[in-house]
């Protein structure tokens, strides 16, 4: 592994902008002097996540995980040091020595970088193929006559595969990647007769997915046919980096844009994506087919706390839009679907009507939950037939029963009588009845008494935690103290990470000379032992009275250690006596003697 120098390193911590960097994983607001957010490495719903602008560090008071911009990047994108110094050099600019794919190669699992080299390669491949050659035409007409400029088709990394059974096969054979790994990766598929492979994408418009860090990781490709016996589009299948699951189109470009404006649209397709560009619309994502799943949800709440849906016009589209709603809702997401005239989708809206319309009437006004629930249930309805009206009151009320804001209830009742005619009196015993019903079976349901799970950080800290931490503060921040102790105290932390870090501590020194624990926290590759470091380097310490607290926390230390020694010895002479072995216990109480002795003489 290539060294990355120093000067580098901290040339790099200084220009990287930690509020900014984690703003593009958490949605932050400032409060103060810090921001605040949900914190990303533990699952909760009040902010306890804080990060400080003047300290340049982060810190969650909930789950304790705390560090720099190099050590959150570690944490997470779960990636080792020269991993993470890659990724922020390359976002502010700095270039480093050792490449991007060498530095993450020494600690990605080698079989997944090459799957996204391949699929960077096969990437670069069909845009040059698109945007450079004869064959490449006419799939550029088709996408320029849908109102795709250049600029956009570069961005977003779109393509064409040949219509030719092994021209990227060839291609990766010839740079030499593993055929096998390759199939896995879902580029090429194995011929029957089992002499070689083949490419899975032929004769289709390539785009590009991409991971959250905006690696290539699989393929959609749509036909130029509008034929219905093939499939419009055909995916990559799962693979060890494609998860469906987990993957929202465009995710990478949107982050930002995402956290600035608090909000996210949710479109059904990924062309919708694209097209929303026209529309000036740089906070959208799509999800690969038609289900929404809870870690697209997590990802989405996170870094956004509106959720704006805009799925097709058609009824597959309402249907998506309601189930996404649902999902979103249970998910405390804040979720407003905007709807389109006719069987539109987004795409078509905005090559008729034009981006401004799309930004401004669909998604800039956008129905509430309920509102657009009761759209949905008078689709299929006509209002003047009695049986529908009672069948919408019906269906109405029961997502009514659910909410509880009595002043949407309110407005529901209201528009109901306004569509239907029936007395707001009428409607609201009617509702009450449901909503007791509902009480009930929820009841039931329920089992009695459930205990509500404390937070992590009501937890007390005992005396000696304290103590060890505010005495690893000290450690942290002063070189000549760590030499004065080291060889006096060789035993006097308590807990397993606490004496790692001692150990690791004494190395640093040895070889930087000076304080920094910055450096010393990303010098540690396990996670729990860079959260402990940070926590304590956290701590407020009093410059003034630094001698007092190192004093008082040593001497703390030491008692509490003597005082389990003295627990220690209790237990085995009361063993001995048991025993019969008197000598042992005698000798025993008169060491107790002893160590009480000293205790009080401290
Ligand atoms: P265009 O017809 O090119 O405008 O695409 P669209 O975005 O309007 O596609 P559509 O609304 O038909 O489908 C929405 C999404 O469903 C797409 O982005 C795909 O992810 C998925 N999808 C549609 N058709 C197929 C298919 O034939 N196979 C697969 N696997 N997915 C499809
Ligand atoms: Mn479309």
């Amino acid at each position: 592994m290539t060294k990355i120098p120093e000067e580098t390193i901290e040339e790099i911590r200084s220009k990287t902008d930690i509020v900014d960097l984690v703003g593009e994983y958490v949605q932050l607001t400032k409060r103060g002097r810090n921001w605040f957010g949900l914190c990303p490495f533990h699952g909760e719903n009040t902010p306890s996540f804080s990060v400080s602008e003047e300290k340049q560090i982060f810190h969650c008071f909930g789950c304790g995980a705390g560090g720099n911009a190099i050590t959150f990047i570690m944490d997470i994108e779960n990636s080792p040091f020269t991993e993470a110094i890659s990724k922020l050099a390359g976002r502010v600019g700095i270039e480093l020595e050792v490449s991007f794919s060498e530095a993450s190669r020494s600690g990605r699992s080698n079989e997944h970088q090459q799957m996204i080299e391949a699929h960077t390669l096969a990437a670069n491949f069909y845009s040059h193929l698109l945007l450079n050659t004869v064959e490449g035409e006419k799939a550029l007409q088709y996408l320029e006559q849908r109102g795709f400029s250049r600029e956009h088709i570069e961005k977003y990394g779109i393509g064409w595969s040949l219509d030719d059974r092994e021209v990227l096969t060839q291609l990766l054979e010839r740079k030499k990647f593993a055929m096998k790994e390759m199939e896995l990766a879902g580029l090429c598929i194995m011929k029957n007769d089992g002499t070689g492979y083949f490419d899975r994408f032929r004769g289709r418009i390539m785009f590009p997915l991409h991971d959250d860090n905006g690696n290539v990781v699989a393929f959609s490709g749509r036909t130029l046919s509008d034929s219905k016996e093939e499939a419009k589009y055909l995916n990559s299948p799962e693979t060890p980096i494609f998860e469906k699951s987990r993957l929202l189109y465009n995710f990478h470009n949107a982050r930002l844009n995402v956290r600035k404006t608090g909000k996210v649209i949710l479109f059904e397709g990924f062309m919708d994506t694209i097209a929303a560009e026209r529309a000036g619309i740089m906070n959208s994502v799509a999800v690969m087919g038609t289900s929404l799943s809870d870690t697209h949800l997590t990802k989405m709440k996170r870094i956004a706390s509106q959720l704006v849906i805009c799925c097709d016009g058609d009824n597959a589209g309402w249907d998506a839009a309601k189930r996404f709603a649902v999902l979103s809702n249970q998910k405390g997401l804040d979720a407003k679907i905007a709807l389109l005239p006719g069987k539109m989708d987004p795409d078509e809206y905005i090559s008729t009507f034009g981006g401004e319309s799309f930004a401004e009437k669909v998604i800039g006004n956008p129905h509430s939950y309920m509102s657009f629930i009761m759209a949905y249930y008078k689709r299929s309805k006509n209002l003047s037939h009695e049986n529908d009206v009672l069948q919408y009151i019906h269906e109405v009320m029961e997502e009514l029963a659910q909410k509880i804001s009595p002043v949407e209830r309110d407005l529901m009742i209201r528009q109901l009588t306004a569509e239907t005619g029936v007395s707001p009196s009428a409607l609201n015993e009617q509702l009450m009845k449901k909503v007791g019903k509902q009480a009930k079976q929820q009841k039931a349901m329920q089992p009695e008494g459930q205990a509500i799970p404390m937070a992590v950080s009501n937890r007390k800290m005992s005396s000696i935690e304290r103590a060890e931490r505010l005495l690893l503060c000290h450690l942290l921040n002063d070189g000549n103290l760590f030499d004065r102790i080291r060889d006096d105290h060789q035993e006097l932390f308590f807990r397993e990470e606490y004496a790692a870090i001692f150990i690791r501590l004494a190395g640093f020194y040895e070889k930087h000379g000076m304080p920094d624990f910055h450096r010393f926290a990303e010098s540690l590759e396990d996670r729990e032992l860079r959260k402990v470091v940070m926590d304590a380097a956290m701590l407020e310490r009093d410059p003034d009275f630094a001698e007092q607290e190192i004093e008082d926390c040593i001497h703390h230390l030491k008692r509490q250690r003597i005082n389990r020694r003295i627990e220690e010895m209790m237990h085995e002479s009361k063993e001995a006596e048991k025993m019969n072995d008197y000598t042992r216990a005698l000798e025993l109480a008169r060491e107790i003697i002893q160590l009480r002795k000293s205790l009080s003489a401290m």
